[in-house]
């Protein structure tokens, strides 16, 4: 279990999110919606540990224990996974090393080049990614939905039990959109936990979730079931 006990954060001197808690249990998935600026995305990136973003009070825990001093990647080996608003690119990094290294430091394995390839090529193969993208940098190039699809190989690889999917749904076309919803819904399962921060509800049809949260101005404003959604699609953030 992943808790979020009353974290309140700062980043750049700005206090962004106040008191804010969430307790997500193995299986069941999670909504969160808001405004722009209403820290949706600080709160994942408070969850992943990112150094920016400082948490100035509260706490995190995973499986009862305090997660506040682990640097991200020690947290992506414990099983959080952060799918980005806006994914990176890193040049002078081929994707097939970046894949290689997440999967070996995961899995605490030390596939060399002709294992990993029979680790990968199946998985890109199933997801429909061809195999040149190995050899060029990563994501430097790729479209948003290729990015996506790498993302999504990545999760295939690492199998994390806590997935946050921030805005995943955003700058695909209607072909992309239906590829990468149907993807991620093949993953959900009864052994992870998936939050989806999202602007749109239609992904919502490929992932069930168990509960809803709406923030507002760093702050939790509203919880509830499924139901929470129609009440923002009809009324919007308006309380
Ligand atoms: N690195 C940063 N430096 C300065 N301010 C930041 C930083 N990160 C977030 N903020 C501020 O914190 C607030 C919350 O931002 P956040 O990105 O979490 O919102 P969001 O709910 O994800 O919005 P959106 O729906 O537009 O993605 C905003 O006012 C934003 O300007
Ligand atoms: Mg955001």
């Amino acid at each position: 279990m992943l808790s979020i006990n009353n974290v309140s954060l700062r980043v750049e001197e700005k206090d962004i999110l106040h008191n804010v808690s969430l307790d997500r249990k193995t299986g069941k998935n999670y909504c969160i919606l808001g405004k722009n600026g209403s820290g949706k995305s600080s709160l994942a990136a408070a969850i992943m540990g990112h150094p920016s973003y400082e948490v100035i009070d509260g706490d995190i825990l995973l499986d009862g224990k305090s997660i506040r001093d682990m640097e991200p990647h020690e947290r992506a080996k414990s099983g959080i996974f952060l799918a980005f608003q806006q994914i990176p690119a890193i040049k002078g990094v081929k994707l097939f090393e970046f894949l290689r290294t997440i999967y070996n430091a995961k899995h605490d394995a030390d596939e060399r080049f002709i294992g990993f390839k029979k680790i990968v090529l199946p998985l890109m193969d199933e997801l429909g990614i061809d195999e040149e993208f190995l050899w060029r940098d990563l994501n430097v190039g790729f479209s948003g939905g290729e990015r996506r699809k790498v993302e999504i190989l990545q999760l295939k690889l690492l199998e994390p039990r806590y997935i946050i999917l921030d805005e995943v749904d955003s700058g695909l076309d209607v072909d992309a959109f239906r590829s990468v919803a149907t993807l991620l819904s093949s993953l959900d399962s009864a052994e992870n936990s998936i939050i989806i921060i999202t602007h749109y509800f239609t992904i919502l049809d490929y992932i069930p979730v168990d509960h809803v949260m709406v923030m507002q101005d760093g702050k939790v404003v509203r919880e509830w079931s499924l139901e929470l959604v129609e009440e923002v699609k009809e009324g919007g953030f308006n309380w």
